[in-house]
């Protein structure tokens, strides 16, 4: 498929067909994720595929239980909130593939230069805007768009994330920690592809 004919089919898919991811799909979409540009090349990443559902399991439970923590008597709208954000930050549960993205705080070199100063590296990170985060953007997207290229529909979850402490437990990564998980499975709905939206309402142009 053509570029500007894969973007504006990648849509978010949050109901997926029992058909399980295999492999070799696995490995074409991560593929294309690694792709993805990294500050200094660095790859600060490692991908976790979930297909055992005892685990999917598990995690959404973690997810469930931190937000029921977080949010322990909610009244009025906000119960309707919450049944929302725990829809939206367990969806991943219900796909055959899940792939946790993982990442591990990448040492630049202004790290080794401002090690005399009082700056610690996730002071200096964050003044450079998590040049490791947005890198884990661009891998996400790639294999956002290999899935969609592949006949896949995916979902990025972040909701989950509050939970991230408890999934890093059962994922096991090491030093590589949970960043974001996308969801992936045939899709059971095929959502319209995006239409273009209007430059002029995001585009400014200094000549
Ligand atoms: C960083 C990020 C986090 C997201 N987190 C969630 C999430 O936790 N749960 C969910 O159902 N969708 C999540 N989404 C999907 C967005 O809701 C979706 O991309 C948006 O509504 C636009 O729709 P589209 O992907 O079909 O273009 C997330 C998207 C991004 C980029």
């Amino acid at each position: 498929m053509d570029l500007q004919g894969l973007l504006a089919k990648r849509r978010t898919v949050r109901q997926f067909t029992p058909d399980p991811v295999p492999q070799e799909a696995v490995a074409q979409i991560v593929q294309a994720g690694l792709m993805a540009p990294s500050p200094n090349d660095s790859h600060p990443w490692r991908i976790i595929a979930i297909r055992n559902p005892g685990v999917l399991r598990e995690m959404r439970g973690a997810v469930e239980k931190k937000l029921d923590t977080l949010f322990p008597a909610p009244t009025g709208d906000n119960k309707a909130r919450l049944d929302k954000v725990k829809n939206f930050s367990t969806v991943f549960a219900q796909a055959p593939l899940v792939l946790a993205v993982m990442m591990k705080p990448y040492r630049a070199v202004v790290d080794d230069l401002l090690a005399g100063s009082a700056l610690t590296h996730e002071q200096i990170n964050a003044l450079r805007k998590h040049p490791d985060v947005q890198a884990t953007g661009a891998l996400v997207q790639n294999m956002l768009l290999a899935a969609t290229d592949l006949g896949y529909g995916a979902v990025w979850v972040s909701g989950a994330l509050v939970a991230s402490d408890e999934i890093d437990r059962l994922l096991k990564g090491g030093e590589y920690k949970v960043q974001t998980l996308v969801a992936v499975g045939r899709p059971a709905v095929s959502p319209e592809p995006r239409p273009a939206v209007d430059l002029k309402d995001y585009l400014t142009t200094i000549d």
